[in-house]
């Protein structure tokens, strides 16, 4: 039987070590909350790393054993590796630059020895499993040179490759000094995926530029083979969304919330911690609606729900700082004894307590200065069974391609972002209805089990058109 084997850096499973010993949580982020529901499927395998540095084989017996009973095979990183590969290439290179921060971005020669090294690791472990019918879906940047490798040893595999994050213009990828090693890297793959057109579009141009190779209706012409690129704009599991929005567990929660804030009004924001996500921008502009519309003083309370993350990595330590220091300060100074204006939570929250912040929510305040996809905006929507709330997205989230009834913003106009929000909070509820219906359709229709099919459907053509040019 033919299965698919699932890579990505991180597994949907997160290990920990706690005094009582390891612990396996779900991990965050888009490709992993992403992606959970769909791998257990039909025998497939997810193949990535469990989150910790594991150097006892003892204990990597016992987390392989652990992780083998859900379908899950890890790929262990030594110190250096999380280090140099992990917090070094790929999130203080590849992540920034493709984010548009190449201020950011460090080029460190051992940083990307490192990358080269961990992605040959990747390389063995998939080679060790994949049986020669077995479909290959490789994940995102961490992973970029892994569909070349891949190929080398197995070329005839059929190999599928997904950026969950933006690809940026080529400008930018030109001030990489390993561009060229990059896209090489991608075109290993017979498909290559993406949230939107214009991340598609960046990456056929840099091509182009970078290797020369012509390309005609989103088909790249290698010399041994075509490479299709096309847009698939990633979906959530919709109905596991709606139904825990209407769990008993789930309205307890939000009642408990409800009480604890009275009356006001709730705009809600969940982000992973990263400079990517607006978090500050979005506070200034909260602090500015209270300055320029006074009247909302008392009466609105920013839910702010900040999931930690690559806390090692110098830039995020400092944006904790910032948000820290700018929650402070603007509670500080607005409060009164019965209203705290910012509710911060620095921590991951069980699903039904998410799913009742979701149901809670009058406005969702999706703000990324720059997001591959944003699935926290899709999982608001999912969530909205009376279909009343309102979605403020920046249109430089993914999502925004496709969520036009969203009131969307340009996230660093602050002075966009106060009348949006002012617009939200006033909305009559008519008009909610009127926009979430639309994007409910959308995202129930557009899931992730329809966006796997799409893609997988697309893999398998790619592979018949190879065979038709080649017996041609
Ligand atoms: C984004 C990336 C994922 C990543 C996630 C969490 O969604 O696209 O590849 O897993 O962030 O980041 P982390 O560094 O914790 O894996």
């Amino acid at each position: 039987m033919s299965r698919t084997i699932i890579i990505s850096n991180r597994l949907p499973t997160k290990v920990q070590r706690a005094a009582t010993g390891l612990t396996f949580q779900p991990s965050e982020g888009g490709l992993a909350t992403g992606l959970g529901s769909i791998y257990r499927a039909k025998g497939n395998v997810w193949v990535g790393w469990p989150g910790l540095s594991v150097d006892d084989p003892a204990e990597q017996d016992h987390v392989r054993e652990q992780l083998s009973a859900d379908s899950m095979a890890p790929v262990f990183l030594t110190e250096a590796e999380i280090r140099d590969f992990y917090e070094g290439f790929s999130n203080s290179t590849l992540w920034p630059t493709f984010h548009y921060f190449p201020q950011y971005a460090t080029y460190e020669q051992a940083h990307w020895d490192a990358y080269v090294a961990v992605n040959e690791k990747f390389c063995q472990a998939v080679l060790a499993l994949a049986g020669p019918d077995d479909t290959i879906w490789v994940h995102d940047y961490q992973l970029l040179l892994l569909p070349e490798m891949l190929r080398r040893e197995r070329p005839e595999a059929t190999i599928g490759f997904f950026l969950h994050i933006p690809f940026p213009s080529y400008e930018l990828l030109r001030a990489l000094p390993w561009g060229t090693e990059l896209v090489r890297g991608m075109l290993g793959a017979d498909l290559i995926g993406f949230h939107t057109f214009d991340y598609m579009h960046h990456f056929l141009s840099a091509v182009s530029h970078l290797l020369g190779l012509p390309n005609h209706n989103g088909q790249v012409e290698m010399p041994d083979r075509p490479v299709l690129v096309d847009a698939f704009p990633m979906g959530i599991d919709y109905q596991r969304y709606a139904d825990a929005a209407v769990s008993e567990a789930a309205q307890q929660h939000e009642q408990a919330y409800r009480q604890a804030l009275g009356d006001a009004k709730v705009v809600l924001s969940i982000d992973r911690l990263d400079y990517s996500k607006g978090i500050a921008q979005r506070l200034h502009a909260f602090e500015a609606l209270l300055v320029r519309y006074p009247e909302w003083r008392e009466r609105v309370n920013l839910l702010m729900v900040v999931v930690p993350s690559r806390d090692q990595v110098p830039q995020y330590a400092a944006l904790k700082e910032e948000i820290d220091e700018l929650v402070g300060r603007i509670n500080a100074q607005y409060r009164t004894i019965s209203w705290n204006p910012i509710h911060y939570f620095y921590r991951s929250f069980p699903f039904e307590e998410l799913s009742a912040l979701y149901r809670l929510a009058d406005v969702a305040l999706v703000t990324p200065v720059r997001d591959g996809m944003n699935l926290v905006a899709k999982e608001f929507i999912a969530s909205k069974a009376d279909q009343r709330g309102v979605l403020v997205l920046s249109e430089r989230a993914g999502a925004a391609q496709e969520l036009a009834e969203a009131l969307l913003i340009n996230p660093t106009n602050t002075n966009q972002v106060v009348e949006a929000l002012r617009e939200a909070l006033h909305l009559p509820d008519e008009e909610q209805q009127t926009r979430m219906a639309a994007m409910q359709q959308l995202v129930r229709q557009y899931d992730v089990f329809a966006w796997t099919r799409l893609f997988m459907d697309r893999l398998t053509y790619s592979k018949i058109k190879q065979h038709t040019l080649a017996t041609d």
